[in-house]
């Protein structure tokens, strides 16, 4: 077992002298691993205060989000392994003493503004690829760039359809309906 952890802290060692990439853009990547993991968390929040409200149908729509923004944090994980890179592995503990009151307009409207702190991330390491022309990891956050504006577009549009809704039992049945059922088409794709 010893000898195992020792192996694995050379190679981290080596890896970090071998990276060609730059070492800001690395932690700005790392950055993002930990906001990604932070969003991931947030939404298991989410769908765990959906779950407990009665609203399975948005609770299944959060665990997805949830499990979107961990495929995310794993993409940028790959991508400094496979750059030679050390990916930092972030803890959770900023979760332990969040308490937000049950309000569903507030909770999408607050996942709203955590997916724009992202996508505002997200364009600061492209504008930092631009600066020192690395095209190699600017391509490689395009895709995140095309990510972050439909998810903007989509809870936009939850928080419109939410605010027509207001306190209309029905609506809220329907939405909550609705959205059970986006996640299972996602899961689809
Ligand atoms: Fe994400
Ligand atoms: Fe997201």
């Amino acid at each position: 077992m010893k000898l195992i952890k020792q192996n694995m802290y050379k190679r981290k060692k080596q890896m970090k002298t071998t990276s060609m990439l730059d070492k800001n853009i690395i932690s700005l990547i790392n950055e993002q691993i930990w906001l990604e993991n932070n969003a991931s968390f947030y939404y298991l929040y989410l769908s765990n205060q959906f779950a407990i409200n009665g609203f399975s149908g948005i609770s299944t729509f959060f665990k997805e989000q949830s499990n979107e923004e961990r495929e995310h944090m794993l993409k940028l994980i790959d991508y400094l392994i496979d750059e030679d890179s050390t990916p930092q592995i972030p803890n959770y503990n900023f979760m332990e003493e969040m308490e937000e009151d049950f309000n569903i307009l507030s909770h999408f409207e607050n996942s709203l503004t955590n997916e724009k702190r992202v996508s505002s991330s997200i364009h600061d390491i492209v504008n930092n690829c631009k600066k020192i022309g690395d095209i190699q990891t600017e391509n490689f956050m395009q895709w995140f760039v095309i990510e972050q504006r439909e998810e903007e577009t989509k809870f936009k549009n939850i928080i419109d359809e939410l605010k027509i809704i207001g306190d209309d039992r029905g609506g809220l049945y329907q939405i909550n309906k609705e959205l059970g059922k986006l996640s299972d088409s996602e899961e689809e794709n």
